[in-house]
């Protein structure tokens, strides 16, 4: 079996590599290395000891992708590629809306040309909004503030009215909370360019002295020590998850999407006391103004996910952060 990757060299990809191939797949990745490097792949390749097909390609050249899956026979495509910033989504909205929903559009183009049906899409828990929590997959989504959080959904919908007009196609949508952490073997990992916009990243600068001070975004939330609550999920775990969505694809056709979290909320304070604990630093944190946008709590309800895909979520957020401290100190400087 094929799978094309496309953004598999980025964070979330590049795990998923990992257990793709470690589960027997033959992977082919495309990615343009906008917010990637290409040495990722040969650490990849490294830690499973087996290769993949690499193409350096833009999703939005029509051209590009035609040659590959001419030259491929692929099974089912994982669709990562795409900008992910949420703060330079609302500055720059047009590349946004250009690289991920016309990018999206050309792909899934050629996937129906290549007659080639099966995706699993990487979506956010952001299209839920502000709604209650746990979310829950039964929800209203698309109540969403920035340009980034309305390209997955829109691409949401962009893929039901696909399957509504050709029920061959197999897709699922994958709702990722927070994915942190790293592989074990601390090859890879996230390596964020410029100054990190996630807390986890910006929290491994600090404990590394590349960055003086985290600022928690707000004190004053009504959570339990008033910083605010997310469903932070280890990397590894939501790479896993993409194999049991594959596994469903390849299975039949519909459309479904799940929920990918833990389950369970943690809030800024207990990930830097857990990141204190795993890297035995202090970390340097000062309380500061809320972020614009920010909710103030949410996570999910995964029990979808577990039944239907037969997938749980097993890693902690100690060991979200030991892997997270391992990668940092064995590429201090990033990967390059
Ligand atoms: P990432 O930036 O590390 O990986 C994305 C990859 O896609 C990069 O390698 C980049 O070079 C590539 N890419 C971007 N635009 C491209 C294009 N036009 N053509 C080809 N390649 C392109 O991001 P990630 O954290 O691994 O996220 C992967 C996907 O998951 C993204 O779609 C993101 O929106 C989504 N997601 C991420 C998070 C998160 O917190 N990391 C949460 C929810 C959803
Ligand atoms: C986590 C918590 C911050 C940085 C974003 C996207 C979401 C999804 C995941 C893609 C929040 C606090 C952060 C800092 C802080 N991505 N924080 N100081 O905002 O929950 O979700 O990434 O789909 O769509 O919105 O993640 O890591 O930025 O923040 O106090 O320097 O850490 O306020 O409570 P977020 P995050």
């Amino acid at each position: 079996m094929t799978i094309l990757v496309t953004g598999g060299a980025g964070y979330i990809g590049s795990h998923t590599c990992v257990e793709l191939l470690n589960a027997g797949y033959d992977v082919i990745v495309v990615d343009n290395y906008y917010n990637s490097v290409p040495e990722v792949l040969n650490r990849v390749e490294k830690i499973t000891g087996k290769s993949l097909k690499r193409y350096e390609c833009d999703i939005r050249d029509r051209q590009g992708l035609e040659k590959i899956f001419g030259e491929n026979d692929v099974d089912a495509v994982i669709h990562f590629a795409g900008l992910k910033a949420v703060g330079e989504s609302s500055q720059l909205p047009l590349l946004y809306y250009e690289n991920n929903i016309s990018g999206s559009v050309t792909l899934f183009e050629v996937m129906e040309k290549y007659n080639c049906k099966k995706i699993v899409f990487s979506s956010s828990a952001t299209v839920y909004g502000n709604n209650p929590i746990p979310y829950k997959e039964t929800m209203t989504t698309g109540d969403v503030s920035n340009p980034y959080g309305r390209t997955k959904h829109f691409i949401e919908q962009i893929l039901g009215d696909v399957y509504k007009a050709d029920n061959e196609w197999s897709i699922s949508l994958l709702r990722y909370f927070n994915p942190i952490g790293a592989h074990e073997s601390g090859l890879i990992g996230e390596d964020p360019n410029g100054i990190p916009n996630n807390l986890m990243p910006y929290i491994a600068r600090v404990a590394i002295g590349r960055l003086p001070q985290l600022t928690v975004f707000g004190g004053d939330y009504d959570t339990k020590d008033g910083t605010c609550i997310r469903d932070y999920i280890h990397v590894v775990d939501l790479a896993k998850a993409h194999l049991c969505a594959v596994a469903k694809i390849l299975e039949g056709t519909g459309i479904d999407a799940y929920n990918i979290g833990n389950g369970v909320g943690y809030s800024v304070l207990d990930i830097v006391h857990a990141f204190e604990k795993a890297s035995g630093k202090k970390l340097n944190y000062v309380i500061g103004d809320r972020r614009a946008g920010d909710l103030p709590a949410f996570y999910a309800d995964a029990t979808k996910a577990n039944k239907e895909l037969g997938w749980k979520a097993e890693l902690g957020i100690d060991k979200m952060c030991e892997d997270t401290w391992n990668f940092q100190t064995k590429n201090p400087e990033g990967i390059k």
